[in-house]
């Protein structure tokens, strides 16, 4: 197992990450991302997730796609929450009234780096420090972020973060798969099947309205795996209006609770975490999917797994917490093993 560093662009690093089994993560310090994931598949090399080239190509075309989204992944209504009855108002994008992803967040930086080999495992932990005040949000934040990758072909994120003033936090990678290795193929022909009984429901904004709904009898029934192109053909009965899924899907504890299958069934990407739900986005983009790696990203181009607290849990608190105490440590992992058929 080995680490190799080099320039990414900018002032920023790319570090790959390589297993016994030839597995090779690549991950920047730009947004603390990850930009590739590839695994040996019929003795050639399959990417597995979107991403650009260079560290300019994100900050121009899209920070979000394989980032660490902080400090609150998804939307926050109005940018209000409120913690222990006191009202804090963070930033919101002048178009929508609405805080995505923290505003100016964690996707933006440079982090710091560190490099850990162990026995079974290569990491490279990263870290950021963000005050009070940062976007409107109390409390310095110090943020940590490890992804490793082991022998067992799993990427294991782990988050861990302390404050020194009561605040929230609800950070998520934004990873997207794509497990054909060419995003300008759409993910129609993937196969997803979900541990959720209940997601919430969103209107045209993609703010939750407050309700969860039995996923049974409907087309966000994925416990029994079914291919994204049943999903795609039913949306057009979807109230939200949404071309796709951009929902939350609350988890039960069976592990893995997300599994997506290649369309040639050779890889299959086994997701396990000990967040209450997922937002899946499949990447909605209709025609304007950035040009990526000398193509052009497909509407429905990958899909993701971001695990967290459902979004809307800053209005609807019986959902869950995201609140951070100085007395608190937040830990966080989830676990993306990728499996390839012999
Ligand atoms: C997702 C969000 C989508 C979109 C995307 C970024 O997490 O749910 O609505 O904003 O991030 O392109």
């Amino acid at each position: 197992m080995e680490i190799i560093k080099k320039s990414f662009g900018k002032e920023a690093n790319l570090f790959i990450l390589k297993n016994d089994k030839g597995t090779e993560l690549a991950v920047s310090d730009q947004g603390a991302r990850i930009v590739s994931l590839k695994v040996l598949v019929d003795g050639k090399l399959r990417e597995t997730v979107l991403g650009f080239d260079s560290a300019e190509e994100y900050s121009e075309k899209d920070p979000y796609i394989g980032s660490s989204v902080g400090r609150f992944a998804g939307r926050i209504k109005n940018g209000k929450f409120s913690i222990d009855g006191k009202e804090y108002q963070v930033t919101v994008d002048p178009e929508t009234g609405h805080n995505l992803h923290g505003g100016y967040g964690f996707d933006k930086y440079i982090w710091q780096s560190a490099e850990q080999v162990e026995d079974d495992r290569v990491s490279v932990i990263f870290t950021l420090e963000s005050k009070a005040g940062d976007e409107g949000f109390p409390g310095n934040l110090s943020v940590s972020v490890k992804y490793s990758l082991t022998n067992e072909n799993e990427w294991v994120v782990h988050y861990s973060a302390k404050t020194d003033e009561a605040t929230i936090y609800n950070p998520t990678n934004h990873v997207y798969f794509n497990l054909t290795g060419d995003p300008s193929q759409a993910i129609d022909e993937h196969v997803l099947q979900m541990n959720a009984n209940r997601y919430v429901e969103v209107d045209g904004d993609v703010i939750p309205t407050g309700k969860l709904v039995d996923v049974k009898g409907t087309i966000f029934d994925f416990t029994t795996g079914k291919q994204m192109s049943e999903l795609f053909a039913g949306v057009a009965s979807e109230a939200s209006g949404i071309d796709g899924l951009d929902h939350p899907f609350l988890l039960t504890e069976d592990a893995p609770q997300v599994t997506l299958t290649s369309p040639d069934k050779k890889v299959t990407v086994e997701m396990t975490t000990d967040s209450p739900s997922v937002v899946v986005f499949t990447a909605n983009f209709g025609e304007n999917g950035p040009a990526m790696r000398g193509t052009k990203l497909a509407d429905h181009g990958g899909i993701t797994m971001e695990t967290q607290v459902p979004p809307g849990v800053t209005d609807y608190p019986e959902w869950g917490s995201v609140v951070l105490r100085p007395d608190e440590a937040f830990e966080q992992e989830t676990v993306f093993k990728v499996v390839v058929e012999e």
